[in-house]
């Protein structure tokens, strides 16, 4: 499979989706409180991004009963709203997608829930902050390798696991495109960068073991060890300049 590469007109849709997508992110964070369900998340996300006239991304996708996915605490990714209430002290990782005028845009987002211990506040921080380190690399001429080489080499120092078993992607007409953005070392250099693609980059990082497992439910990720885990995404173009994030207000 190829690897899209966009017109600027194009990414001037995916920049439409990404607006609907990060005031979606914003109303789900203004909402966020001890009690609240995640389906009551789920749901205010759902009707602003339909009252936009978009569809949200993962609502049926492989058949994926929601619109968001939100992960508590040991929950990597793919959690399932429901009647769970958030509690003071919990993270809480908020997965979005928003198809808006045939194009996806993905973005997620861990917040603490009230007062949260230093060390997951620490988890918040280093996952984000990896995102970053990785996008110092995305630049044209590089190679993809360079990006997930420099989220595990941060994240890693801190002793943190980097998770293996779900890398970032390509995204564009289709949610998942080519090529996976691991977010670790794997053998290769992975595609010459190039300006116009767009890439998901998403770490997943554990205060543990990077090792997971999926609950019954057959799409909740937790970590093996039971300690907590962050998400942070964001959909990014490769320019000849510094790298857009379409997801990211500015
Ligand atoms: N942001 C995630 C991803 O890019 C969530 C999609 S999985 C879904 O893979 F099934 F829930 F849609
Ligand atoms: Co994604």
């Amino acid at each position: 499979m190829p690897i899209h590469i966009k017109s600027a007109d194009e990414i001037s849709l995916m920049r439409e989706a990404a607006q609907i997508l990060i005031e979606a992110h914003e109303l789900v964070e203004s909402h966020l409180r001890e009690g609240i369900t995640t389906k009551e998340l789920d749901q205010i996300a759902e009707k602003f991004i339909r009252s936009k006239n978009a569809y949200p991304s993962f609502l049926n996708y492989h058949g994926y009963p929601g619109s968001a996915c939100i992960s508590i605490n040991d929950e990597v990714v793919h959690g399932i709203p429901g009647k769970r209430k958030l509690q003071q002290g919990d993270i809480v990782s908020v997965d979005l997608g928003v198809y808006y005028k045939g194009y996806h845009s993905d973005a997620a987002r861990t917040y603490p829930v009230g007062e949260v211990s230093a060390d997951k506040l620490k988890l918040i921080e280093v996952t984000e902050q990896s995102f970053f380190e990785g996008l110092k690399y995305a630049k044209p001429g590089n190679h993809l390798s360079q990006i997930s080489e420099a989220i595990q080499k941060y994240a890693e120092s801190f002793g943190y696991g980097v998770v293996r078993d779900l890398v970032g992607h390509g995204i564009g007409k289709e949610l998942h495109e080519e090529p996976q953005v691991p977010n670790y070392k794997t053998p290769g250099r992975g595609p010459k960068l190039q300006k116009g693609m767009v890439l998901a980059i998403e770490p997943m990082i554990n205060m543990g073991t990077w090792q997971v497992r999926v609950l019954d439910d057959d799409w909740t990720f937790v970590t093996r060890d039971g300690m907590a885990s962050a998400h942070y995404e964001n959909t990014v173009v490769i320019t000849d300049d510094i790298p857009e994030i379409l997801t990211l207000r500015k």
